[in-house]
């Protein structure tokens, strides 16, 4: 598999590189087509010439003309979508690149018909955030044979082996901080409780969600096995606890069902486990119209705004703040190397595995935001203003 990926890697620089030839592209060559040429393309190195010859299509015939990236996007529907379709299309068009940038209304049948344009309309490489982890194999069968690379961005598209590389935060350590914030604010290495817990856990169809779930659980697993942490309604595995579409609505409905089956009696609720700010707001409200308690540690990640406003109003506990300048511009960073032929930076060659062998990965740090590190994080480093908080 990755002899073919890197055949086709080398098959669209070469188109690019063509281009840049023609003057195609000259008024905004991207950044990293000035890396030295001594730092030779890791392809090379890897993959015997004989293969490489083997396996690539002629890059004259099939391969796209042009400097145009496709991005796809899940959803406008979650703010973060937003901002990494936009940020991304900013840095790319500052490089020089045209773009299409289209959003999927979270449907699938949507976004593998806008592949399927990008694909028709000359894009040379693609950036894709898929809605279901699976949906892409015969879509993307036919950017491989246009060898047009793939990049997955933020989520891992499974089963086909047209992904060339990977580009996310690094979502085990995303539960592992949730976990941790709970640990430390219960002082779990110390008390006795037990603390009563809910888990909410993200899409199953996203491959990211059963990493934040054990990111989450692996931590917090020793307090569980030691009787710390209870899980009064018994809804623990990732399949029970996960939330279609990472819909705010079925958390919000599936926790209603956990509070009025085990703390209509006044049952203490200590932890509220959600894996992200969407499915957080849901069980946030859920908490608001059924829950009179004292109130839980809720978790969530992103840092959505109505997720930041409810922090600073002590109805969420903390988020994950995951900049996504950061992995856009690393993103952008990607498609120059890639169309420059130069080696492509990644900092994971061991974690995710679509199916079809580890994806080369670069995982951003996420880091953990609470209300009294909001102000640095967000309005200081120009990610939202004080505006945006009101
Ligand atoms: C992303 C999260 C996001 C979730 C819902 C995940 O794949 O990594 O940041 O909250 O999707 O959109």
């Amino acid at each position: 598999m990755k002899r073919k990926v890197l055949s086709m890697v080398l098959a669209a620089s070469m188109v690019a590189t063509a281009l840049v030839g023609c003057g195609g592209s000259g008024e905004s060559a991207p950044a990293a087509s000035t890396e030295p040429a001594a730092e030779a393309p890791a392809a090379e190195a890897e993959a015997p010439a004989a293969n490489t010859e083997a396996e690539a299509p002629a890059a004259d015939a099939a391969a796209p003309t042009g400097n145009k990236v496709g991005v796809s996007m899940p959803t406008k529907d979650l703010q973060r979508w937003n901002q990494d379709g936009s940020n991304m299309q900013a840095e790319l068009e500052a490089a020089g690149y045209e773009v299409d940038l289209q959003y999927a209304s979270n449907q699938e049948e949507t976004q593998v018909s806008q592949i399927e344009n990008m694909i028709n309309g000359g894009c040379s490489v693609l950036v894709i955030a898929a809605i279901e982890a699976n949906s892409l194999s015969t879509v993307l069968e036919k950017a491989k044979s246009a060898n047009i690379p793939v990049i997955a961005y933020d989520r891992l598209i499974m089963n086909t082996d047209a992904v060339a590389y990977y580009a996310t935060f690094d979502n085990y350590k995303v539960g592992v901080t949730q976990a941790q914030y709970i640990i430390d604010t219960l002082d779990l290495d110390n008390a006795d409780g037990p603390f009563n817990m809910e888990v909410t856990a993200g899409d199953p169809g996203d491959n990211n969600a059963p990493f934040f779930y054990n990111g989450a659980m692996d931590t917090l697993q020793p307090y569980i096995d030691a009787g710390k942490i209870v899980i009064p309604s018994g809804q623990v595995d990732f399949a029970t606890v996960g939330t279609p579409k990472w819909s705010t609505e079925n958390a919000q409905s599936r926790m209603e069902n956990i509070l009025s089956s085990n703390y209509a009696d006044g049952t203490k609720l200590d932890i509220c486990l959600c894996s992200n700010d969407s499915t957080s707001l849901g069980v946030q409200n859920a908490l608001a119209a059924n829950y009179t308690g004292d109130y839980p540690i809720v978790t969530g990640q992103d840092c959505d705004i109505a997720n930041v406003k409810n922090m600073i109003d002590g109805k969420q506990s903390m988020s994950v703040f995951k900049d996504t300048r950061t992995l856009a511009s690393q993103v952008v960073k990607m498609v120059g190397q890639i169309l420059s032929g130069s080696e492509v930076e990644v900092n994971d060659t061991t974690t995710y595995d679509n199916g079809t062998g580890v994806i080369p990965s670069f995982l951003c740090e996420p880091v953990f935001a609470d209300a009294n590190n909001y102000k640095e994080l967000l309005i200081d480093s120009g990610y939202y203003t004080e505006a945006d908080l009101q």
